[in-house]
């Protein structure tokens, strides 16, 4: 099948979208995601204790291939931490725009999840077109019920976010990351890897996850300060370990293409194997450490980047306040639902910085919402 994506006019009758009261669009969709994670929880939740989730029945793979680019390749990177910690799945994730180059050597019994916000990226379709010749089962993950990504894959899960015209992805990230996790405590229902009451206690984790976010955007005037902090900076870090490694890419990500700070994503542990070389005190790191199994070695890291000068933000849940220069203190959660809390901290700073610097926050220069070539 030709690739023949639709022309998409992410920005052409936004006017006609109301800002609600919020100075920007990207704003106002950081503000969304309670709104948003609940619509999305309706749909993929049920009250049947046998079968809680509304999604497709399906084999179980021997293995998952993830392709995505950008902000849906870093929720890629998380699905891909909890389909094998959880599910226990093997599961391998590729850029889309990498994939054509070297693509996954075919073997039996894949499913391949495609996740696009848009429906409408040129790489990722093209990724998803070169997999449907290994024979795979296809799904894809999307925000466009009617975009071409629906039209080339066996299933389309939607996120439900309601249009995003930030180009800034935000509120379309923390819904991919819910229908990867729902997707992903399906699986591990139908492998019996949790018990019923295990099962019973995630999904009231989910429900929580709209008060949690509400409650930590009670902290952006602090963070709107904070930016002030980073407003002469030319470079920052952001370190993660874990499943808070994906996450450190993307803050870095809405830094640098909002901010256009050159922002670096980086492993906390393999930071430390060269490139802390370019620490000193002019370069500011934000460290993600909410607590949980990778705490003690994230805190080892942030010993040695004090110890060369570096001042560093940590992104904690309460009681690692003390082990940072500063803090942003997220309610308390599970490691593994952690991802959905940190990364708004970081949105909102790299908001609140673009709007210091005077920049088109909602269209940064050289990039589009969708990148259909
Ligand atoms: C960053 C951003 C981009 C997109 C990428 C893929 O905020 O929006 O990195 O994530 O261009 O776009 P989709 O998800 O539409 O395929």
């Amino acid at each position: 099948m030709p690739l023949l994506p639709k022309t998409v006019q992410p920005n052409s009758g936004e006017d006609h979208f109301d800002k609600q009261g919020f100075p920007h669009f990207m704003l106002k969709e950081i503000y969304q995601q309670p709104e948003v994670v609940r619509t999305c929880l309706a749909h993929y939740l049920n009250s049947n204790p046998d079968r809680p989730f509304n999604l497709p029945d399906r084999p179980i793979p021997n293995q998952i291939h993830l392709l995505a680019c950008g902000t849906s390749w870093h929720a890629c990177l998380i699905a891909q931490h909890w389909l094998e910690q959880i599910a226990g799945i093997p599961t391998r994730v590729r850029a889309a725009s990498e994939f054509v180059a070297a693509p996954f050597p075919p073997t039996s019994n894949i499913l391949t999840i495609a996740a696009t916000q848009s429906g409408e990226t040129a790489d990722t379709l093209a990724a998803v077109q070169l997999a449907r010749h290994s024979q795979t089962h296809l799904f894809g993950i999307t925000n466009q019920p009617e975009s071409s990504l629906s039209q080339i894959v066996d299933r389309t899960l939607l996120t439900h976010a309601g249009r995003e015209i930030g180009v800034a992805a935000t509120k379309t990230f923390l819904t991919q990351l819910l229908v990867f996790y729902c997707l992903t405590l399906d699986f591990a229902h139908q492998r019996q890897q949790l018990s019923g009451a295990q099962m019973q206690d995630a999904i009231a984790k989910l429900h929580a996850l709209p008060d949690h976010i509400t409650t930590l955007l009670q902290q952006d005037s602090a963070i709107q300060t904070l930016a002030q902090s980073f407003a002469t900076a030319e470079h920052c870090i952001v370190l993660g370990r874990g499943i808070q490694r994906p996450i450190a890419l993307e803050g870095a990500l809405k830094l640098k293409e909002t901010t256009y700070l050159h922002a670096e994503g980086y492993a906390a542990g393999e930071f430390m194997h060269g490139p802390i070389a370019l620490l000193d005190a002019r370069i500011p790191v934000i460290v993600l450490a909410p607590a949980g199994s990778v705490y003690p070695d994230t805190l080892a890291n942030v010993r040695k980047i004090k110890a060369n000068g570096a001042s560093v933000l940590g992104i904690v849940t309460a009681g690692g306040e003390a082990d940072f220069d500063r803090a942003i203190v997220l309610p308390s959660i599970d490691e593994s639902l952690s991802p959905f809390l940190s990364v708004i901290p970081l949105q909102l700073l790299a908001y609140h910085l673009a709007v210091l610097r005077g920049l088109d926050v909602d269209r940064p220069r050289n990039i589009t919402k969708t990148l259909t070539e």
